[in-house]
Order: C-alpha cells, then sequence, then structure tokens
C-alpha cells in the first residue's frame, strides 16, 4: 500500500514511518515542520534502509497538496499533522482550530477529489473528557474536553463521522491515543519538543541529563493509590504498529474507532520510579499544585483493538523508560 503521511516528521509520525516501511507499504510524508524537521525523516531512512518522498507543505494548502497527489500513488492517509499542546492551546483558541480543523478539512477535500477514501486519524483519549467509568472503553461518553486541542480532536472525530454519514465508502479509522512516551530502539528518532517540555516523560529525561534540576510532580492530593495523576503510558513503537495493523486490517468501509492503550495505569511517582531505575539514579522532585484541566485518572480498556486488529502493546513501562533514556543519551539536544 502507498501511504500518505502528514506530519510524517514528528514524534509519532516518524516511528509509523519506521514501522510502514519494514512492512513494505510506500511512504509520502507531508510536513510543514512547524513541531520538527527533516532530519528525522533522514533518520527513518537510515533505520530501516528505504526511501520517503517528503514534500515540505502545509495541508491546509490545498493547491500544494492537490500536486502531491497528482504526482503519487496515495492508497490511504495517517493523519498526524496536527498543534497539540494543551496548554498552548488555551493561549491560542484561533490558531488551533485553524490549523487542526483546517488540515482535516483540505486533506479530506483533496482525497475526495482523488477518490482515496480511506483515513487513520490521530484522534486522543482526551476526547472522553472526564471519565464516564473506567476502564474506558470506546462506546464512553466523548465531549466535556476542557482545553481547544481537545475540542480540535472532538471535532475532528465528528467532521469524520458526518463525511461517513454522507457517503458510506469511506472507511474512517479514529485511534484514539493514550499516553505516548518512549522511542525507538536504535535511538536515532524520539520525541523532540521545541521548548520546554509540558509532558510528564520528556520533563523528566530533561532533569535526568540536568537540564532542569528537579521534576515538578502536579498536585498529590488526587483520589489514587499515591495521590498522584495515573495515566495509561503506551510506547510510541507499539503505538506506531497499532496505524499498520489497523490499515492492514481495516479493508472495509466503515467507522471504526478504537482506543491505543496498554490498560494499565501509573501514577506520576510510579513514573519517576521506572525512569530512575532505567538511568540508574535517583532524581529530585517537588510536589506542585495541581494542573488547571488535569484529570486524577485515565486508562483505556485497549481489548476492541486486540480482538478486531489482532494488535496488543508488548511494550512495559521499564521498556518505555529505558528507550526514552537512550534516545535522550544519544541526542542531549534532539535532532539539532
Ligand atoms: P508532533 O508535533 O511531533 O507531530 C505533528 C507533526 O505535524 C509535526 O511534524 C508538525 O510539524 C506537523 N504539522 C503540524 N501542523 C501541520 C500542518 N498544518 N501541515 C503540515 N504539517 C503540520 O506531535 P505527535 O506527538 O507526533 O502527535 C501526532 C498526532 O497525534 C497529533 O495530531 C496529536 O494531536 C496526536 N496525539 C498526540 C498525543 C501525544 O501525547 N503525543 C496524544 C494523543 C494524540
Ligand atoms: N505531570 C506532572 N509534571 C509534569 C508534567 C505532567 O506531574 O511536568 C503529570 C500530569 O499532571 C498528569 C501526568 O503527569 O497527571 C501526565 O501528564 P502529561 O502532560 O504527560 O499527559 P496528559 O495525560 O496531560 O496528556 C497527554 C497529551 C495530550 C493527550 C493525552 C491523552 O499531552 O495531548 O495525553 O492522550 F491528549
Amino acid at each position: 500500500m502507498n501511504v500518505l503521511v502528514t506530519g510524517g516528521a514528528g514524534y509519532i509520525g516518524s516511528h509509523t514511518c519506521v514501522e510502514l516501511l519494514q512492512k513494505g507499504h510506500g511512504v509520502v510524508v507531508v510536513d510543514n515542520f512547524s513541531n520538527s524537521c527533516a532530519e528525522s525523516i533522514r533518520r527513518v531512512e537510515k533505520i530501516t534502509g528505504k526511501q520517503i518522498n517528503l514534500f515540505n507543505i502545509d495541508v491546509r494548502d490545498e493547491n500544494a497538496l492537490t500536486k502531491v497527489f497528482l504526482d503519487n500513488q496515495i492508497d490511504a492517509v495517517i493523519h498526524f499533522a496536527g498543534l497539540k499542546a494543551v496548554g498552548e492551546s488555551c493561549k491560542m483558541p484561533i490558531e488551533y482550530y485553524d490549523n487542526n480543523i483546517g488540515s482535516t478539512l483540505t486533506l479530506v477535500k483533496v482525497m475526495r477529489k482523488f477518490n482515496c477514501k480511506n483515513i487513520v486519524f490521530s484522534s486522543s483519549a482526551t476526547v472522553y473528557g472526564e471519565p464516564e467509568r473506567l476502564p474506558l472503553t470506546e462506546d464512553c461518553r466523548t465531549g466535556g474536553t476542557t482545553n481547544p486541542y481537545g475540542t480540535s480532536k472532538l471535532f475532528q472525530e465528528r467532521i469524520l463521522q458526518d463525511l461517513y454519514d454522507s457517503d458510506n465508502t469511506w472507511t474512517v479509522t479514529l485511534l484514539r491515543y493514550f499516553n505516548p512516551i518512549g522511542a525507538h530502539e536504535s535511538g536515532l528518532i524520539g520525541e523532540d519538543p521545541n521548548d520546554i517540555p509540558n509532558n510528564l516523560t520528556p520533563y523528566i529525561a530533561k532533569v535526568a541529563v540536568g537540564k532542569y534540576p528537579e521534576i515538578g510532580v502536579f498536585g498529590n492530593d488526587y483520589d489514587t493509590p499515591d495521590g498522584t495523576g495515573v495515566r495509561d503510558y503506551i510506547h510510541v513503537v507499539d503505538l506506531a504498529r497499532g496505524h499498520v495493523f489497523a490499515l492492514e486490517k481495516l479493508t472495509k468501509s466503515g467507522v471504526h474507532i478504537y482506543n491505543l492503550g496498554t490498560g494499565k495505569g501509573y501514577s506520576v511517582l510510579e513514573v519517576i520510579k521506572a525512569f530512575e531505575k532505567a538511568c540508574g539514579f535517583s532524581l529530585k522532585y517537588k510536589i506542585m499544585p495541581r494542573r488547571a484541566g488535569d484529570i486524577a485518572t485515565s486508562f483505556a480498556d485497549p481489548k476492541k483493538a486486540n480482538l478486531d486488529l489482532g494488535w496488543k502493546a508488548n511494550l512495559n513501562i521499564d521498556d518505555m523508560c529505558s528507550s526514552l533514556w537512550n534516545w535522550q543519551l544519544k541526542n542531549p539536544d534532539g535532532y539539532r
């Protein structure tokens, strides 16, 4: 299959390109490098020994995207391109809605023009808002998102659902990621935040290499076993494999929704411990006030993906932390 990967130079996109190429698929990447650089694609090519057709374009640029479809046979699209920082989205809602919703609208318009009707979309556990029940199953209530980023994911899901309702020949796959962390075992690709990391594990890794003095733990008074927030962390390579399983298994039209998580939650303090085990020394942390918009606990029921796709996460929290540490040590300044 020839797959167009939007946002393919980014964290999850680059890992997915590796898995696609290793399974013999052709890969075309479009990325505007707003949160990445072309070096990640060069490294994907190094890992796999295969080539990627890379285009530096904005997915909202309909003419440029049309040209990509004209010049390349595209059988399916994995749509990662988007802005993803929760805090930033509260400060720049217009830019977030414009970029995230705008890119999805332009993409499906161009796909329709070329009769390419198979899209896998990067959604997020954030669409569940405050969980109706735990573990989260795909039929749990969605909505009640607490920031423009999350709301943009909810809207994009809805747009794709409406598209399918209007034309039942589409195959729409909504993958709701839990908390992707870790890096490829080669240490060649990984997460490379532009600025101070917002997410827990990149921050821990920066503390471990001495870039920041201590980890801030956002609240220890939640209703969880140790009072700190609990999340379902999933190795980015398992997550990437999930996309390939979805593409290969979901050949029938429809709207297919899957949680991609491990089904197990870890608290912030447990993640810090796991990272200390990986790096071999202890890390300083300080309890801080809760972060606005955070929920206490979120973890998936990943059974549906297991039953329908034959996919399940294989890597554990130690694999996640050791691969992140390997990437951080080999690339203390990311791709720069
Ligand atoms: P990332 O920022 O590393 O990757 C996104 C890529 O899209 C970047 O390379 C960026 O340059 C590109 N991009 C952004 N807007 C674009 C546009 N208009 N045109 C072309 N390229 C554009 O982020 P990631 O962590 O790899 O996330 C990938 C997708 O998964 C995003 O849609 C994100 O919302 C979603 N997601 C991520 C997480 C997470 O925790 N990382 C969780 C749930 C969902
Ligand atoms: N946390 C800290 N200190 C930090 C950063 C985070 O204690 O410096 C805590 C948070 O309070 C939370 C947990 O660590 O309890 C995880 O926080 P992250 O920011 O790493 O992840 P979130 O669960 O908040 O959100 C992530 C992505 C979202 C995505 C969501 C679900 O940032 O884009 O997972 O997939 F939608």
